[in-house]
């Protein structure tokens, strides 16, 4: 990649680094509850600590800019860097001292940030001296803090943006046999995922609803599952060999959950999960594969089904294979299950690593190359 490494910053010392992480992270009753994505930033933090720069953080929190980043503040404070750290307003940058760190309150709730606006790239830039990118997980966005204030700024990637791209990278040129498992909801935001690697991998297994779609594609009867019922073509999942489908499908009626075939599925029924027979397939592609790559569930979480899924994620833990997984409910799975230290390589990013792969770059990176 063309962009700079924070390392080639040069000196640091009393310098104001403007630093985008994504701090966008779950809450539970007011507190974090998965600290991911903030034990990836820490290296970034840590090195710009120990060079006595001033540190700036700059985040997102949430959709709607109405949630505060104040007990990612304060989990950060307690549990992971002891130093003076806060949510704190503009002014107080003029007074900083070297090596402390502020957080400026969610950019989203200035309404400018999700439209890349250059007035408010201005005001974010007139902060800092220079600007570090360790965001990764938001970089797929085009938005001020991602696009427009690098370009005002000396730019440069954190190590966990670098991290990203490094190993995501990998993925283009895998050992063989390279397993990609695709599993999730919306088929309509990884068809071009799917086109992408049917030239890379040697299978792609499909799971979740996406299978759901391919199987009402085939002519199958779905029932009452979740379905994408937007206009697509997937003649070319239809007749592709290296697809694998589940053999056997969870349904759920009025009388509880069964397992059948996925031809038998009946108007009632809704598909939640895959069966035991796949998963026992899957496990047996795990132990042939030399490189895996593993984005989203199998089953719906929110109707319960989650065991298959967890299955499945500690089989891929064991295996002997390089092993790259990702994506929001992917990462609730290893999470709940402690296996996220278990993989080559778990990625931060859910939105932002289906384009990465599907692209090679992001709109975040593009603007740290100018
Ligand atoms: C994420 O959680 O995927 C990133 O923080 C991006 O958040 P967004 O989907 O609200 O842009």
């Amino acid at each position: 990649m063309k962009f700079k490494s924070i390392r080639d910053a040069g000196e640091l010392f009393g310098k104001k680094v403007l630093l985008r992480l994504d701090l966008n992270v779950s809450l539970k009753d007011g507190a974090v509850f998965d600290d991911f994505r903030i034990k990836g930033s820490l290296p970034t933090l840590n090195y710009l600590k120990d060079a006595d720069a001033k540190i700036i953080i700059l985040s997102h929190l949430g959709e709607g800019g109405t949630e505060t980043l104040r007990p990612v503040a304060d989990y950060l404070k307690v549990s992971l860097l002891p130093i003076k750290i806060d949510v704190s307003l503009k002014d107080r940058v003029a007074h900083m001292q070297n090596g402390e760190v502020i957080i400026l309150e969610n950019l989203r709730q200035d309404k400018r940030e999700v439209v890349n606006d250059p007035e408010f790239a201005k005001e974010l830039a007139s902060l800092g001296d220079i600007y570090v990118n360790d965001a990764f997980s938001v970089s797929h966005r085009n938005h001020t803090s991602i696009v427009a204030l690098p370009k005002l700024l000396p730019h440069y990637a954190g190590f966990l943006l670098q991290s990203e791209v490094e190993n995501l990278s990998k993925l283009f040129n895998p050992d063989h046999p390279f397993l990609f498992i695709l599993g999730g909801a919306k088929f309509e935001t990884k068809i071009n995922l799917v086109k992408k690697f049917l030239d890379i991998a040697d299978k792609i297994f499909i799971g979740g609803a996406l299978s759901n779609t391919i199987f009402k594609k085939m002519g199958y009867e779905t029932g009452v599952s979740l379905v994408d019922e937007k206009e697509m073509n997937l003649d070319f999942v239809l007749n592709n060999k290296k697809i694998v489908l589940p053999m056997d499908v969870t349904v759920r009626d009025a009388m509880g959950d069964s397992v059948k075939l996925p031809d038998q599925v009946l108007k009632n029924e809704n598909i939640l999960d895959m069966g035991p027979e796949s998963l026992e397939a899957t496990k047996k592609m795990i132990d042939d594969a030399k490189y895996i790559l593993w984005n989203g569930p199998m089953g719906n979480f929110e109707k319960g089904l989650k065991q298959i899924t967890e299955d499945l994620a500690t089989h891929l833990s064991k295996s002997g294979a390089k092993t790259i997984v990702g994506g929001g409910d992917t990462l609730t799975a290893i999470r709940d299950l402690d296996l996220v230290d278990k993989f080559t390589f778990t990625s931060s990013g859910g939105g932002a690593m289906l384009d990465f792969l599907v692209n090679g770059t992001l709109p975040g990176i593009e603007a740290l190359t100018f």
